[in-house]
Formats: structure tokens, sequence, C-alpha cells
């Protein structure tokens, strides 16, 4: 196993040991597929399919993700998905989508002011005029604490077969916070490590962006469902604004 596939199938064991309230998202989008009926899904940044494997169940998905490693293991637990390697930047397609979903801050991953803007004409490319895309951005890296190497949890990771230490640190920079994973193996003294950045939420800029790119909100849920929790969390319902298509 290389370094990378090992990586992956870290990701999935943290999740697994800290996501909570998170997965929320996956019943609200079965719910905005419903309500918008759309059968042609896209999943951009699908990962290992946290999100995209459920969605399955309901409709035709296909799951995009730069992360090729990430794709595999996404491959391995499930076989009615098309899968698609590729940066969303250079993603060019002749389908339209029913419904582009871009989950858990996946639009703030190392995304400036001209990366968004660049993304949103994506989305807006892959667009027809009854597409709609949904994106979920974070307020919680605005005020995430900074943390320098601190131990999180340990447990038994089965697909490596060994038991994972997991250290976690956050440094803020006047844009974006990076976040630094490190898993320690113990029985085969691995150390791997994760680095991601995540550029702070700004509605204003969001909105404008929106705006600037031919984008238009329809919808603006914060929060996954009705109880208060995760009202951090941002979820932009855009459609083309000029019906040209
Ligand atoms: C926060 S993870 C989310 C993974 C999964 N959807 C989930 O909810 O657990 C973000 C994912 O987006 C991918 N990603 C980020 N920017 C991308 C881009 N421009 N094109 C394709 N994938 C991208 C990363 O490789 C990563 O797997």
């Amino acid at each position: 196993m290389n370094d990378n596939y090992l990586l992956a199938l870290m990701y999935d064991f943290y999740n697994y040991n800290t996501l909570q309230g998170q997965n929320d998202d996956i019943p609200y989008y079965i719910r905005q597929i419903d309500k918008y009926s759309s059968k042609k899904v896209l999943v951009v940044g699908a990962g290992t399919g946290r999100v995209a494997i459920p969605l399955a169940n309901y409709c035709d998905v296909t799951a995009l993700d730069f992360d090729k490693e990430r794709l595999n293991v996404l491959n391995e637990k499930c076989n009615n998905i098309k899968i698609i390697h590729e940066d969303f930047l250079k993603f060019n397609s002749s389908e339209f989508y029913d419904l582009i979903i871009i989950p858990y801050s996946t639009i703030q991953f190392d995304c400036n002011k001209h990366k968004l803007k660049q993304m949103l004409l994506k989305l807006k490319e892959l667009m027809n005029k009854s597409s709609i895309a949904i994106f979920d951005m974070s307020e919680s890296f605005n005020s995430k604490e900074e943390k320098c190497d601190e131990f999180i949890f340990e447990g038994y990771c089965s697909e490596v077969d060994d038991k994972v230490s997991v250290f976690y640190t956050a440094k803020r920079y006047d844009e974006y916070i990076k976040f630094v994973i490190k898993y320690k193996l113990k029985k085969s003294q691995k150390e791997l490590v994760e680095k991601e950045k995540y550029y702070y939420y700004n509605s204003s800029l969001v909105e404008f962006l929106i705006k600037e790119t031919g984008l238009e909100i329809i919808t603006l849920d914060s929060g996954y469902c009705n109880n208060n929790s995760f009202m951090h969390k941002h979820l932009y319902h855009c459609r083309c604004k000029n019906e040209g298509k």
C-alpha cells in the first residue's frame, strides 16, 4: 500500500471517529434530490464517497475528485457510481446534470477568491436552465482555535490492521486556516501526514461572485435540519440566471 492510499484509508477512519452532525448532510441532500426531482447528480470532491454512495440509492450519481486514491477507496466500496478522476476546474462534460453538489466545504478547499470565481464559472458551464447547484460553506473556519500537534484520539483501524494515534494542528493565516492531521501507526511505525487549507467564509464575497458569474441564489439554508445545530453551515442553492441554454 502506498502512502497516498493509506492516507485515503485514514480519511475514512478519521471521519468514522470524529464526524457527528456532519453526516446530517446526507439526509439533507436526499431531501433535495426529492425536492428538485433530480435524476442525474454530480458530486464534486466526492472523496471516498461519504455523500456520493448513499445518494446513489436515489439517483444516478457521478463522483468527481482529483484525489485518485480516495476515488480508489470509493470504487472498492461501491460499483453503481460513475467515477471521474479530474480537477473540477478542468472537467469538461457534454452532458448536463440535474443537480451538482459540492459538499463539506470542498468549495473552500485551497480556494482563494480567484479560484472560487473559477469554480462558480465551471458550475455554470455544467448547468442548463433547470439544473441546480448546491454548495456547502462553513463559517466555523473563521473562528477555529489554533492548536499545535494536539492528540485527538487513538483507535484500531481495521483497514490497515493497526492501532493508530491521531494528532491535530490548526494554524490561522489572513485568509485561510491550515490543518495538519498526523497519523502514527503503532505496529508498522509509519507516520502519515495530511495537510489541508480552507479559506474563510465571506458571505458578501460569495454573493458578489455568484451574481458576477451569472448564477442566482434560489435558497440559502443554514444547517442541515431544523434543530438549530450546524447553523455555521451555509447551503447555497443556485441556478443559472440567464436562461440561454
Ligand atoms: C472535505 S473533502 C470531502 C470529501 C467527501 N465529499 C466527504 O464529504 O467526506 C474535500 C474533497 O474535495 C476534493 N477536491 C478539492 N478540490 C477539488 C477540485 N478542484 N477538483 C476535484 N476534487 C477536489 C479533495 O480531494 C477532497 O477529497
